[in-house]
Order: C-alpha cells, then sequence, then structure tokens
C-alpha cells in the first residue's frame, strides 16, 4: 500500500503521441501526476523543448532515448540530455560497462554544471521485441532470461541506478539488484482495461507489489474518456482505495 504521494510518484504517463496531443493532456493532469515519459518520436521532433514545455506544467520527465554508443560519445549525450532537464534517462546495457559507466559520469558532471539532483540512469536490457531466435541471429546462445539478468547485472554495476522490465521479472529483478535500484515496469493494465498489444501484462498494484519502483502507462490513461479519472483510479488502486 502506497501513500498518496508515493503512488503520485510511482506512475509515469507515457506521451506516445502529437506534441499538441501531449501538451493537451499534461495541462489536464498538471498538479495530479507526476511524471511523464518523453520518447524518441517526440524528442527528434521537438528536441529539448518538449523537455521544458513538461517542466514548465510540473512534470518529471523520464526522457527514453535508449542510449548507445561508444562511451565517448554517451558521455557527451547523458550530460547534454541531463542539462535538458531529464530527471530519469535511459540506455542500453548492451553497450557494455565502459559504455554505461561513462553514461554516469556524464549525468554527474551536469549535476556538477547545474545543481540539483543528478539525473537517474536506467538500463534496458534484451528489448522486448526480440525473442530466443532474434538473440541467436545476432550471436547470443543464452536463454534469454540469462542475458536479461547477466546484462542487469553489468549495467547496475558499472553506474545504472536500475532497469526497465517487464512486471512479470520485477521480483526477479528486485531480488538480483536490491532494494536500492530503480525498477520501471511498463505493461500494465488496471482490471478491465483494454488489453492492446501488450502481452505480459500487471495491474499497477501486483506490479508495485513485485518490487516495481515506478510504472510507465500510457494507453489506459491516455486513451480513457476521461484521463484525470483514469489516473484518480490507478493512485486508488495504488493506496489500496476502492475505486
Ligand atoms: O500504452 P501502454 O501502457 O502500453 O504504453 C507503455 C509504454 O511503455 C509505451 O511507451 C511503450 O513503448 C513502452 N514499453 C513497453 N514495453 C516494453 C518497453 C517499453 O510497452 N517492453
Amino acid at each position: 500500500m502506497l501513500s498518496k504521494t508515493e503512488a503520485q510518484d510511482a506512475v509515469i504517463i507515457a506521451l506516445d503521441m502529437s506534441r499538441e496531443e501531449a501538451l493537451e493532456l499534461c495541462d489536464k493532469l498538471a498538479g495530479k501526476a507526476r511524471w511523464v515519459k518523453v520518447g524518441m518520436t517526440l524528442f527528434y521532433r521537438y528536441g529539448p523543448t518538449i523537455v521544458d514545455e513538461m517542466r514548465e506544467r510540473g512534470f518529471k520527465v523520464f526522457l527514453d532515448l535508449k542510449l548507445h554508443d561508444i562511451p565517448f560519445q554517451i558521455r557527451g549525450a547523458a550530460l547534454s540530455a541531463s542539462l535538458c532537464g531529464a530527471d530519469i534517462l535511459s540506455i542500453h546495457a548492451l553497450g557494455g560497462a565502459d559504455m554505461i559507466s561513462q553514461g554516469r559520469e556524464g549525468t554527474e558532471e551536469a549535476a556538477g554544471m547545474r545543481g540539483g539532483n543528478r539525473t537517474k540512469l536506467i538500463a534496458i536490457s534484451v528489448l522486448t521485441s526480440m525473442d530466443q531466435d532474434a538473440l541467436s541471429s545476432i550471436g547470443v546462445s543464452l536463454p534469454v532470461e540469462e542475458e536479461v539478468s547477466n546484462l542487469a547485472s553489468l549495467a547496475v554495476g558499472a553506474g545504472a541506478d536500475g532497469i526497465v522490465c517487464s512486471p512479470q521479472e520485477a521480483a526477479a529483478m528486485r531480488k538480483l539488484l536490491g532494494p536500492e535500484a530503480i525498477i520501471v515496469t511498463p505493461g500494465i493494465r488496471p482490471a478491465g482495461a483494454d488489453v492492446g498489444d501488450q502481452k505480459r501484462i500487471s495491474t499497477p498494484s501486483a506490479a508495485i507489489a513485485a518490487g516495481a519502483s515506478k510504472l510507465v502507462i500510457g494507453r489506459p490513461i491516455t486513451k480513457a474518456d476521461d484521463p484525470c479519472e483514469a489516473f484518480n483510479a490507478i493512485i486508488c488502486e495504488l493506496m489500496g482505495l476502492d475505486v
């Protein structure tokens, strides 16, 4: 059971939509929701402006750019993304320990320059769009679960603050990575909600009970007739209140 503040802080609303729709939605949810996720589609089109626009409305921003390049470049990318106001930034664990530790240094340098909290780095292990065959085709012969665990440990050992994983993996990842790791889970559907294209889903409260720290939730809120009501229902569920 979470307090209201904890529940509000646990929900990240995925803004998979146009800038205009995102701003309209954020105007409705401002003062209630605390976090939004800005992905590559919005960021590559609007750049840091879109992050500023969310921050002006009082939101914290998970900038889901999934960094992956040589360590030198990633240090610069993490520094730039931190300076543009990301509170959480994603990075591919597949880039290896040096790349992740340079990314971490980039976030530390940025925090030193601008003051305030350091941008948290969270790692993507194996993309959920890849199955065992897809892994084999790029020369990885380990079972997917083992590869996910290896990459998650490597990433956190190298300086990542946490990982993104499915709610089904959250309990195992919490055990593997310990209590401090940030565990972010998409694939969340409140009971009775339209499942859409998500396959391995969990309710908000079950994902938190399994060890998730933050839930990325898109369509159950963004496509609801009343997004504020849908958001509130999720907060009530996390607080253990009947809706
Ligand atoms: O609309 P929905 O709640 O399914 O949105 C979930 C968000 O999380 C989307 O932005 C989606 O791209 C992202 N995501 C996901 N599954 C993953 C990784 C990311 O659904 N494995």
